[in-house]
């Protein structure tokens, strides 16, 4: 019997049209280009406008993920959508309204939210319905537009995040590579480090919740950065034992664009140059499940990604969650 492993057939990303810099935001609150270069390394993070949603970002996205992988809706086994701003609070699923969209009839269709972890949760759990043989067809998505929930008079959070979606398509192949290890990680003791306190069924929506602001991210962001600089660096050394690889045999990470500082923290301790740690923050932000998949699908329209070469992808974020995968490109 022949061995089957998992492969990206396709990419594609989606991005509003709106590029807000930091300038503009300094109109809006009392902060500076030059605090959010210094702290977080953004210059600029593109916001959605009316029309664009989390469903409608996701199907842009996964048209050219099909497109570049020259597959039909209709050969959609499972549709996930990783995403912690659906387009509908609590029900329909945004995957249903993206799998509707798309014409992918055949498909079953469920979010995952792991918060910004949640795109390396999805690609996984995807790639395990390819492994097993299961699917031959899977999308992921990862989309997200935290505009809608970030409290905009609040410096300390809005100028951190911007909007996108990015999506891969998956499928089985006899070529050997693709998920060689992974590792999904969970600390439900952190969950106040990162949330949006009401409109879910512990604190559903009043006229008191909407008069405090309850709706809107509320972040403690020093604690947020010891976990990330402290946990991915040990995941990604977990996972890398787990594939029998060093860390100098990784060819690029991409982690989570949530901060420049935090991207060259976890690179240091893992002793990878520059030239081995793909960084986009710089013109979209922190695009949560999105991002992950967004700087995958720079790194590989730039050239950056050759086959045989070995990815760490890493995310991580509210829960608190992360995740780790080591993939190597067929
Ligand atoms: N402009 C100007 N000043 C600001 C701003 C701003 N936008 N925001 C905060 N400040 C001020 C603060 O008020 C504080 O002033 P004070 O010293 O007078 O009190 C000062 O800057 C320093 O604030 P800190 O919070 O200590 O700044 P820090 O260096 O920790 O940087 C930051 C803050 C960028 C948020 C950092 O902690 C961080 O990146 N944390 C991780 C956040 C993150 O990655 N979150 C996403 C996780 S993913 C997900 O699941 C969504």
């Amino acid at each position: 019997m022949t061995i089957r492993y998992v492969r990206i057939a396709g990419w594609g990303k989606s991005l509003p049209v709106r590029v807000v810099g930091n300038a503009e935001l300094a109109s809006w609150v009392d902060t500076s280009d030059e605090w959010i270069r210094a702290r977080t390394g953004i210059a600029e993070r593109r916001i959605a406008d009316a029309e664009e949603t989390t469903c409608t970002l996701a199907v842009a996205a996964a048209r050219r993920a099909l497109e570049r992988a020259a597959v039909a809706p209709d050969d959609l086994d499972l549709v996930l959508v990783a995403t912690s701003t659906p387009d509908y609070a609590s029900m329909p699923a945004t995957a249903s309204l993206v799998q509707h969209a798309l014409g992918a009839r055949r498909a079953g269709a469920f979010d995952l939210n792991a918060a910004c972890s949640g795109f390396v949760y999805a690609l996984t759990i995807g790639s395990q319905f390819i492994l097993n043989g299961t699917a031959r067809c899977v999308l992921v998505v990862g989309s997200d537009v935290f505009s809608r929930i970030l409290d905009w008079q609040d410096r300390s959070t809005c100028v951190l995040f911007g909007d996108a979606a990015a999506a891969v398509v998956l499928q089985p192949t006899d070529k050997p590579g693709g998920l060689l290890a992974f590792e999904l990680g969970s600390d439900g003791a952190g969950a106040d480090s990162l949330q949006v306190p009401a409109g879910g069924s512990q604190r559903p929506t009043s006229a008191e919740t909407v008069a405090q602001r309850q709706h809107y991210v509320r972040m403690q962001g020093r604690e947020v950065f010891r976990f990330a600089t402290r946990i991915v660096p040990e995941s990604v050394r977990r996972v890398l034992t787990q594939a029998s690889l060093r860390p100098d045999e990784v060819n690029l990470l991409i982690p989570h664009q949530a901060n420049v500082r935090i991207i060259d923290t976890v690179a240091r301790k893992l002793g990878l140059s520059s030239d081995k740690t793909y960084v986009n923050v710089e013109r979209f932000g922190n695009t949560s499940a999105a991002s992950v998949p967004l700087a995958l699908c720079d790194a590989l329209d730039e050239g950056r990604i050759a086959s045989g070469d070995t990815l760490v992808l890493a995310g991580f974020g509210a829960g608190l969650s992360w995740a780790a995968a080591v993939w190597r490109w067929q």
